[in-house]
């Protein structure tokens, strides 16, 4: 059984309570994880009593599970629920929230702290607690969970991460990527080291390249208030999706704690080479969605959401194209992509295999044998497929291309949700799926040079129409005619 815990969280009125810690912590529930003596306390503006904050928990959960909450379940979950009203930037909110901690025998000493607000409350928030003696581990523990994106970019991540480490030290930071957590992402590890035949291959002597995409065909629907000035590269590329080039890259740990792990990844993001101001337009690109089609329907373009900016030129649309200067890659491109209202939602992980040093099976001067491939599908199924080429049935000695399927593929990823597992490690103390600053640190140093030159190109940006596979100028950071995205598995 776990310790039992107090569960504070700030922006509980927010987008990613409801839509991420409120359900997670429901199938925790359901799972009979939590220490029945934890509590889990809302804190935030609202003039509510628990029992309004109840009440709203059950509604969001019901909107969010529709039909899938089982009332037994749900009541233990509302059971632990406390709210605490307060302004994240006022101390009265704080002190009211310490004098029922302390007031109240019903709390549990052990203090897990969510910060599920933008970054610029961050400091205020940590200050606040500091204040009140909540960030002390007398006797207990208390331990602080931090969002992406850490800062909004190199510099305000260090600027963040010192007025952090004023009050909670590095053992008590959970620096969340919630992409650590799934399950898929997990196995890459599994995958690379619990196979020795991958191995030898699994360098730049056999790999052409490798694409790392995350496509979405949702838009930024009522995120505006965070997502328009931050962007894709911001929100999607320099966490989750250099994470999982790390996975990729990285050569194999002496073993699997946290450290020793993370100490790797680093060394991946510190290979990464820079990206020279004048070689930006070559391998980055951005755009942002137009009005299109979604599901059969009309969508509004991105600058007639609600809450966005008539001439916003934030992008919604993002690629990279990144080199990592070790004995392993050199020279391997690795293309990074992600967008918002995309044909369809898929995260792979595609790595291209080279084409055999001679060509026996060709049947005229251009046709070329097709690669191999190896896919990692993170979502919407998790599955792990080999393409290899074999022989056509028939007389002819013509190749065609199979599929070796992982038999994952019937999991859907929604079943294993990353959040249920990251709240679970946070309560047992191991860090080994969370960031070290480092590791924050280096991401920032790879997309700044980036972020730098777009942010004095505020005046224009492209556009492609929602619903749409992305704007195909996107396909210019590839090195070669014959290199171009997968879209999906079976694209
Ligand atoms: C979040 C981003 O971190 O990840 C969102 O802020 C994005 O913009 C989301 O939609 C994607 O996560 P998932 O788990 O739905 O693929």
């Amino acid at each position: 059984m776990l310790d039992p815990c107090t569960i504070l969280i700030f922006g509980s009125t927010g987008n990613l309570v409801s839509i991420k810690l409120l359900p997670a912590l429901y199938h925790i529930e359901a799972a009979e994880r939590l220490h029945p003596e934890t509590r889990i306390i809302g804190f935030g503006r609202r003039p509510w009593s628990d029992e309004d904050w109840r009440e709203e928990v059950r509604a969001r959960l019901a909107e969010r599970l529709p039909g899938a909450t089982h009332a037994p379940v749900l009541e233990r979950l509302l059971g632990r629920m406390r709210f605490v009203e307060g302004d994240l930037e006022e101390s009265a909110g704080y002190v009211r929230l310490s004098e029922r901690l302390r007031g109240e025998t019903d709390f549990p000493a052990n203090l897990m702290t969510y910060l599920a607000v933008a970054p610029k409350h961050y400091g205020g928030i940590v200050d606040n607690l500091a204040a009140q003696g909540l960030n002390a581990e007398d006797g207990r523990w208390s331990r602080l969970v931090v969002e992406k994106p850490f800062g909004f970019d190199l510099e305000s991540a260090a600027i963040l991460d010192r007025r952090i480490q004023r009050c909670f030290g590095e053992s008590q930071i959970f620096r969340i990527d919630h992409y650590l957590g799934k399950s898929t992402v997990q196995n890459i590890l599994v995958f690379r080291f619990a196979n020795l035949m991958l191995e030898p291959l699994w360098n730049r002597n056999y790999i052409d390249h490798v694409q790392i995409s995350h496509a979405e065909s949702a838009g930024i629907g009522e995120r505006a208030g965070f997502y328009d000035g931050v962007g894709a590269m911001r929100d999607m590329i320099q966490s989750h999706l250099l994470q999982m080039l790390t996975l990729v890259a990285m050569e194999p740990p002496p073993c699997l704690d946290a450290e020793a792990l993370r100490d790797e990844k680093v060394k991946v993001l510190r290979s990464i080479r820079p990206i020279p101001r004048e070689a930006v337009h070559a391998q980055a690109f951005r755009a942002q969605y137009g009005p299109g089609a979604s599901g059969g329907s009309k969508v509004a373009g991105y600058r007639d959401e609600p809450g966005v900016g008539h001439n916003s030129t934030t992008e919604t649309y993002a690629s990279l194209k990144l080199y990592i200067d070790n004995w392993r890659w050199r020279n391997v491109p690795f293309y990074l992509r992600t967008g918002k209202r995309l044909a369809r939602s898929n995260s792979l992980i595609a790595i291209r295999f080279k084409h055999p040093p001679q060509q026996l099976f060709r049947y005229t001067a251009i046709e070329q044998l097709k690669p191999n491939w190896l896919l990692l599908n993170i979502q919407p199924n998790e599955c792990i497929r080999m393409e290899i080429q074999v022989k056509q049935p028939g007389l002819e000695m013509r190749t065609q291309t199979e599929r070796l399927d992982a038999s994952r593929c019937t999991i859907p990823s929604e079943q294993i949700d990353a959040y249920e597992a990251l709240i679970l490690d946070v309560i047992e103390g191991d860090h080994t799926h969370f960031l070290r600053f480092d590791e924050v640190d280096w991401a920032w140093r790879v997309v700044d040079p980036v972020l730098k030159l777009w942010s004095t190109e505020r005046d224009f940006i492209q556009t492609y129409p929602a619903g749409s596979c992305g704007p195909p100028e996107a396909n210019r950071l590839f090195d070669r005619d014959d290199q171009s995205w997968r879209e999906g598995m079976d694209a």
